[in-house]
């Protein structure tokens, strides 16, 4: 039997996360990801943020963790679809890779999916979009806003954010790593950043 590839493994873990949502549109992502075509010839591109992102991976007990672990070394990361909308300072704090999009590398007319990890301690400001989105955590914590929820979210942690539900993260002190998806109307245009009093 051959072996599943990392990028497959990572698949499964993702699609199994996105099936506890109870949503459609979650189901048919995790489906996208696991039966779509993944490019030959995609190597990791060296990034500043590897060594604090593995060090807040090794917290995490979470199959999750391991499979993006497991998948670095073919991960496409700075693959961020809005960074064109982000300070240069913002830019820095995140470090974002794109598996399902209309662009790929996984083709996917209707959804967009894939990863982030953003530097301990640093705020990333309130902003909204048209997209549904989901966002789950694979390892280290957050203060994460959602509209007028606010609460520490751990690995494990599902957090849906309908469309144009302003929402801001500050990183603990390990740093998250999460899985994201976007649904309904996924446009990049409509990302916008809101006034915020917590920004640094
Ligand atoms: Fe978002």
């Amino acid at each position: 039997m051959l072996a599943l590839s990392p990028i497959s493994a990572l698949a499964q873990e993702m699609a199994a996360i996105f099936a506890t949502e109870g949503r459609e549109d979650a189901d048919l992502t995790g489906v996208e990801l696991t039966t779509g075509l993944w490019p030959e010839g995609l190597f990791h591109v060296p990034m500043a943020l590897e060594a604090a992102m593995r060090a807040c991976l090794a917290t995490s007990g979470h199959p999750c963790a391991a499979a993006i672990e497991a998948a670095i070394p073919i991960t496409p990361w700075g693959t961020n679809p809005v960074a064109d909308r982000m300070l240069d300072k913002e830019a820095a704090m995140i470090a974002v890779a794109t598996l399902l999009d209309p662009e790929g590398p996984m083709i996917s007319p209707r959804f967009r999916a894939g990863l982030l990890f953003q530097r301990p301690g640093t705020y990333y400001r309130l902003h909204n979009h048209d997209a549904v989105e989901t966002y789950a955590i694979v390892a280290g914590s957050a203060d994460w806003i959602a509209g007028d929820d606010r609460r520490i979210r751990r690995a494990g942690d599902v957090i849906h954010h309908p469309s144009r539900m302003p929402h801001a993260f500050r990183a603990g002190r390990e740093g998250f790593v999460a899985i994201w998806r976007w649904s309904g109307d996924i446009n990049s245009h409509s990302y916008t950043f809101l006034p915020d009093p917590e920004a640094d």
